[in-house]
């Protein structure tokens, strides 16, 4: 029997995924014979990169079908080399350089994992889907509106051509998280009035310049670090929260106001922390927080307030006694189950896509941290709709085609001033 949204619950291996991604799909775990293996291509092979590509062969072995990594390719090619030579894939397909990610795109594979710094993403993404590859795209997607909007129509081109796009945004493929939204959804707590999204933590690293190291390979490397490579901070790690915030609510914010300042970071031009009044319009207000600085109090979470409760992300909800279907997914792990969702998807034939999911939220935090750099107030409009603006337009620059030319200048190492900015 195919289980149903409106079941009080159902057991076995089935996965629900939300209803920010697609609330009425319900797939069984068996799937079309078909699909005996599945070919992936590697970008950026860092941390995220290297943990992608081990989530996507975990999200094979669930699904039980073979996998073959064709090739991958790192600004670095050492890093390249490392990465590929987990799994046996040729030297020779291990590519190094700005336009490396050409060169996995070149090759075979199906599906493509994108974990560079978030202002390559808009490039490379065109890029796989103009080649016919289904893609995981960690977040954020972007660093500036237009290469968040570019994202969006790039979304709107896998959607024509059949094919998946799926985010790095795990939350999103957590049973926890899915059931709190269910519930909200069924009026657990009523509608929400407020809210806090918060990532309080310390500086993830910085990396020095080496003796002699050009613009190019410093900003690579220490890309965490600088506003045009990350987004900053608000962007690059609270865009997990904000995302949140946005899919519980199932509405985008009208202005931001923030600020936010520096005093501790060692390298490159960003804040150290924010805070944004993100109003969402019928007099609703999330209050965005997040600060990097070692040493302080530090809470990653969501906090919704209802009219008849509350809910704190994925975690406590204290509300009315609403009944939900069970969330059973395959993995506790969401960073393995966005794979199975991407994978089956495919499979079933009814291939996900989170492109403007995640563009949205990118946009979000970019608001917010353009709120705080400059001291205005800055709408939702003048990101995504009003070519007027001046934020309409406004670019990171180096950005990706920079690289790939060899015409890099890396970024004064000083934060901006509200007022001046
Ligand atoms: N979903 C999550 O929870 C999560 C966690 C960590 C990181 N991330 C995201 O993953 C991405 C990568 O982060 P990371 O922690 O792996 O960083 P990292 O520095 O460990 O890895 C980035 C890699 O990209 C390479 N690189 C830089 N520019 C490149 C280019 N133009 N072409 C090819 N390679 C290039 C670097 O050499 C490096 O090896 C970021 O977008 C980050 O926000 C997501």
């Amino acid at each position: 029997m195919t289980p149903t949204l409106n079941r009080r619950s159902f057991l076995g291996n089935t996965t629900l995924l939300g209803a920010g991604l697609a609330a009425s799909s319900v797939f069984a775990v068996n799937l079309p014979a078909i699909t005996k293996k599945v070919k992936v291509g590697l970008i950026g092979c860092g941390g995220r990169g290297n943990g992608a590509l081990a989530d996507f062969i975990a999200a094979c072995k669930i699904l039980g079908i073979e996998v073959e990594v064709t090739a991958t390719a790192d600004a670095f090619k050492d890093k390249a080399e490392a990465a590929g030579k987990k799994y046996a894939v040729a030297a020779e397909r291990c590519f190094g350089g700005f336009d490396s990610y050409q060169k996995v795109i070149a090759t075979d594979c199906d599906y493509v994992l994108m974990a560079t710094p978030p202002a390559f993403r808009p490039v490379q993404f065109a890029a796989a889907v103009e080649a016919g590859k289904h893609c995981f795209i960690e977040k954020p997607i972007a660093v500036d509106p237009a290469g968040a909007r570019s994202v969006i129509a790039t979304g709107e081109k896998a959607k024509a051509k059949g094919l998946a796009v799926v985010a790095g945004t795990q939350r999103r493929h957590m049973a926890s998280y899915l059931s709190n939204k269910a519930l909200i959804d069924a009026g657990a707590i009523g509608p929400i009035k407020g809210g806090v999204v918060q990532w309080n933590g310390t500086v993830p690293w910085t990396k020095r310049r080496n003796e002699g190291e050009s613009d190019a390979s410093y900003l690579a490397r220490n890309w965490l670090n600088f506003t045009e490579m990350s987004g900053d901070h608000i962007v690059e790690q609270h865009v997990h929260n904000l995302d949140v915030a946005i899919w519980f609510l199932g509405r985008l914010p009208v202005t931001a106001i923030g600020f936010g300042g520096r005093a501790r970071r060692q390298t490159g031009n960003m804040f150290d922390f924010f805070s944004v009044d993100y109003d969402f319009g019928d007099d609703v207000h999330i209050h965005s927080q997040c600060r990097q600085i070692t040493g302080t109090y530090g809470r990653v979470g969501e906090l919704f307030t209802g009219t008849e409760g509350v809910c704190y992300g994925g975690g406590k909800l204290k509300g009315k006694e609403i009944s939900v279907p069970e969330i059973k997914l395959d993995s506790d792990n969401g960073m393995i189950q966005e794979h199975v969702d991407l994978i089956r998807g495919v499979m079933t034939g009814k291939p996900l896509n989170d492109a403007k999911s995640i563009a949205e939220s990118t946009l979000v935090a970019i608001m917010g941290r353009i709120s705080a750099y400059t001291g205005e107030i800055v709408r939702w409009g003048d990101l995504a709709e009003n070519e007027k603006s001046p934020f309409y337009n406004q670019v990171c620059a180096p950005a990706a085609i920079d690289f790939e030319k060899g015409d890099v200048k890396a970024p004064e190492e000083v934060p901006p001033v509200p007022g001046k900015a």
